[in-house]
Formats: structure tokens, sequence, C-alpha cells
């Protein structure tokens, strides 16, 4: 038997000042997808902002319903919208903000394991990693990659190994 373990790396802002000019439009975009979510049975409204290959910035946000496990994350719609739209681009970046009664988080906003790999799927389609941003209102975390986030992922090699 061997003990092991993985190491995921990921860097904290203070401010959303300190990110890049990309970094922080995407972040203004994630939040004000997030004020358009459908979220009247959680009221957590998430909002998610991409950063295609082709330039174009393609967003989302939490559709919920009265039959809950139908309603989707704001990461997934985002992701499928721009696959739909976009199908030969890839995705390079993803901001996600997310309100609840009090406004803006505090802590960044984690996406749930579903959205996970779901984005672990894009990374692979177009073989590119994708950055994510994690905005809150205390600090923004930033990503380089889904591993970091997913580590011993399942992915198309189980499937054909
Ligand atoms: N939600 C997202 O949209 N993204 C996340 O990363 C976490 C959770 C949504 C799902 C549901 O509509 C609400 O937030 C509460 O879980």
């Amino acid at each position: 038997m061997k003990h092991k373990s993985l190491e995921i790396k990921y860097s904290e802002y203070n401010s959303l000042d300190d990110l890049s000019e990309l970094g922080q439009q995407l972040v203004i975009k994630a939040r004000a997808a997030a004020k358009n979510a459908y979220a009247p049975y959680s009221n957590f409204h998430v909002g998610a902002a991409l950063e295609l290959q082709n330039g174009e910035i393609i967003i989302g946000n939490n559709q919920e319903n009265a039959a809950y496990p139908s309603g989707l994350c704001a990461e997934r719609v985002a992701l499928f919208a721009a696959n739909a739209n976009y199908p030969d681009s890839a995705v390079k970046t993803i901001a996600i903000s997310a309100y609840n009664a009090k406004g803006l988080i505090f802590d960044p906003v984690a996406p749930c394991g579903a959205c996970r790999q779901a984005i672990l799927e894009s990374e692979n389609r177009f073989e590119q990693p994708i950055r994510l941003i994690l905005d809150g209102k205390d600090k923004i975390i930033l990503v380089e990659g889904i591993h970091n986030l997913l580590p011993l992922s399942f992915d198309q090699n189980a499937l054909n190994g």
C-alpha cells in the first residue's frame, strides 16, 4: 500500500482591479448575468461568463424549476450555449459570480461537481485547459485548469481503456 497526495494550485486576488482587463470584464459580465438568473426556489443567483477562442463572450445563469432536478446551473447553461452556437471554438476562461439574499457572496463561488465534470469535458473536447475565475466579495480565486478542482477525474479514457 502506498500513500499518495496530489497538489492543487490556485491564486487569490483581494480586489477585482488586480485581475487582467479581460478577467475584470468577464467578472462584470458574470455578475450582470447572475442578476438575470431564474432562481425563485433557492434565491441563490449565479452567473457565468465564458471567453471563447474566437473572442465571443457567452453568458449563462441558473435556471431553476419547480421540479428541482430539472433546473440547471449557470456554468452548464453557459457552456452548453457556447458549444451549441460555436461548436468549433474552445472555451478559454469561465468567470462565475453569485448573489444570495445579502448580496454578492463573500467567499468565491465554487462550481458544483456536475459542472466540474462538464468543464472537464469541454477541456478534453478542445484539448485546451480552461481558466476559472471564482468571484467573491472578499477575494477572487483564479484556477488554471479544471484538474485543480477535479483531480482523479472520470473521462473518455475510462470508457475506452
Ligand atoms: N448553482 C449554480 O448555478 N452554480 C453553482 O456553481 C452552484 C449552484 C445553482 C443551482 C441552484 O439553482 C442554486 O445555485 C442553488 O444550489
